[in-house]
């Protein structure tokens, strides 16, 4: 059995980080004539997303104004993820990129942070072969910018912060938010799964949650500020509440975001087949701010691979949630994460997993080619199937996911739907971009003020990536 401890990081570590924004402050002050510009960009989930913008918060306070490129920033900060290999590539590269920049500009500051950073290899690998890197912190660290960033601007050597930690959890941190429609709301952090192809337990330390005041105060911050749709985010949002002093579930913190005065949407992700329970189905039905949409990552198809994944629950449960939801919530859409070539899955294996996309009829799959993590238990099974062959499942099934989406889109034709206009759209000039309730992408006319409010869109024709309509 895991303890999980709801470690709240005590004030007085948040105070003495707030001391030395102030001396960032006015040491940026005197030294630069202009308020120096930060480039702070996170790759990953939405989870580091949310992270990117409490870093944006801290460097506001202390002085930063922001750019959009490296180019022309002061300070460049790279939120990293660790979940697959093609993630990390791409980290390095937009590293190495930096190198000439930093060449030609000695005093621009380097820091790389997050997920990736919490690994020991990688740790050394930047300490060795990128010497122009300035700082480095783990996802554990993150409060602890406003120091590190002191001590290097004040002259100090290259500041590495990388303890494994079970991970706290941090209140009152300044945030950032990139959007003005849409918020991400944290409401538990960690992951204490251990699904055996997953590096994130590891890097994020022990599942803790928020205390539920917490989370309903920033939620009712969010709607007075006017986001329209609030996505609460955690691993496994399913098991928040465990460790609380009181007794709480994610239902019960559902309904209490719903009954918040406004009008807003509540999306929550993700939800783990295995805390998935008739009781939340049932909130979601009931809840009329919430989504009927549940992304319900699967992986796979097969008992025996998602025994071998760790995921404690069969194909035959995972199918009774399914058809709980779909008789309980009237248009309930669903959208699921595949790993496909998981060690030692066969093709039959991988059949079964298709026959399971048939039956579901998702709405949007999120699919990956299964990359081995180093440390993780999937790592050292055999894996005889070579990559080539992976990829033509994939595109198998991504034909399979084609098809479905194709005939979803197009039962949309004639329909009248409700979406949030979030933006322009891709079409040209005069059209405004909304997502509908189940996050699919819907192209109208419409004039710019209506971006951010929900509209109602007659749908009158439909590709692959979105449907097209006009306002009612
Ligand atoms: N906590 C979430 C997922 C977080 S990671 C959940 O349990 O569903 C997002 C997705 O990345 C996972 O659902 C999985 O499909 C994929 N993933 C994680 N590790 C992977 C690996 N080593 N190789 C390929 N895909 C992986
Ligand atoms: Fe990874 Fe599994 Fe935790 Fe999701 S639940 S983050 S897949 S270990
Ligand atoms: Fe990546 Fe870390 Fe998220 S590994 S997917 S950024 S939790």
């Amino acid at each position: 059995m895991i303890e999980t401890k709801q470690a709240v990081l005590p004030a007085a570590a948040l105070q003495r980080q707030r001391e030395y924004a102030e001396k960032v402050r006015e040491l940026v002050c005197r030294r630069y004539n202009h308020p120096p510009l930060a480039y702070v960009h996170s790759f990953g989930c939405q989870q580091n997303q949310s992270d990117g913008e409490k870093i944006k918060g801290m460097l506001a306070e202390m002085g930063y104004g922001f750019g959009d490129a490296p180019e022309t920033a002061d300070l460049v900060i790279y939120n990293t993820c660790a979940v697959r290999e093609n993630a990390e590539d791409r980290v390095f590269g937009n590293v190495g990129a930096l190198k000439p920049l930093k060449k030609q500009r000695p005093e621009l500051l380097i820091g790389l942070c997050g997920c990736m950073m919490q690994q020991e290899q990688v740790a050394e690998k930047i300490k060795k072969s990128y010497p122009y890197v300035d700082l480095v912190f783990g996802t554990h660290a993150l409060y602890t910018l406003p120091e590190l960033l002191y001590n290097r601007l004040s002259g100090e050597k290259r500041q590495f912060s990388l303890e494994d930690s079970p991970g706290s959890i941090v209140e009152g941190l300044p945030v950032r938010r990139d959007g003005t429609i849409k918020a991400n709301l944290p409401i538990m952090y960690g992951c204490d799964n251990f699904c055996t192809y997953c590096i994130v337990p590891y890097v994020r330390g022990r599942e803790r949650s928020r205390r539920p005041e917490d989370v309903l105060k920033e939620a009712r911050e969010l709607v007075e500020q006017g986001y329209k749709e609030i996505t609460l985010l955690g691993q496994n949002v399913n098991s928040y509440g465990k460790g609380l002093d009181e007794p709480m579930d994610f239902s019960e913190l559902l309904r209490q975001i719903n009954d918040i005065p406004g009008e807003f949407i509540i999306r929550f992700m993700t939800s783990h087949p295995k805390d998935c329970t008739l009781k939340l189905i049932d909130t979601i039905r009931d809840c009329q701010k919430v989504c009927n949409h549940i992304h319900l990552p699967v992986q796979s198809g097969s008992n025996r691979v998602l025994q071998a994944m760790n995921r404690h629950y069969t194909v035959e449960e995972y199918l009774h949630l399914i058809e709980y939801a779909k008789a309980q919530i009237p248009g309930v859409t669903f959208s699921s994460d595949i790993i496909v070539g998981f060690p030692g899955e066969t093709y039959e294996e991988f059949l079964q997993t298709l026959k399971l996309i048939q039956q579901v009829e998702y709405s949007a799959l999120y699919t990956f080619i299964y990359s081995p993590r180093q440390g993780t238990k999937a790592a050292s099974l055999p894996d005889p199937v070579p990559e080539g062959e992976k990829s033509k499942w994939l595109r198998e099934l991504l034909d399979v996911e084609s098809q479905i989406r194709n005939h979803q889109q197009q039962a949309l034709v004639g329909q009248t739907i409700r979406v949030l206009a979030d933006g322009e759209g891709r079409t040209g000039p005069g059209w405004i971009s909304g997502r509908t309730i189940s996050n699919d992408i819907v192209e109208f006319t419409a004039p710019t003020s209506c971006i951010g409010s929900f509209v109602n869109v007659k749908i009158e024709r439909a590709l692959n990536w979105a449907v097209f309509g006009t306002l009612v």
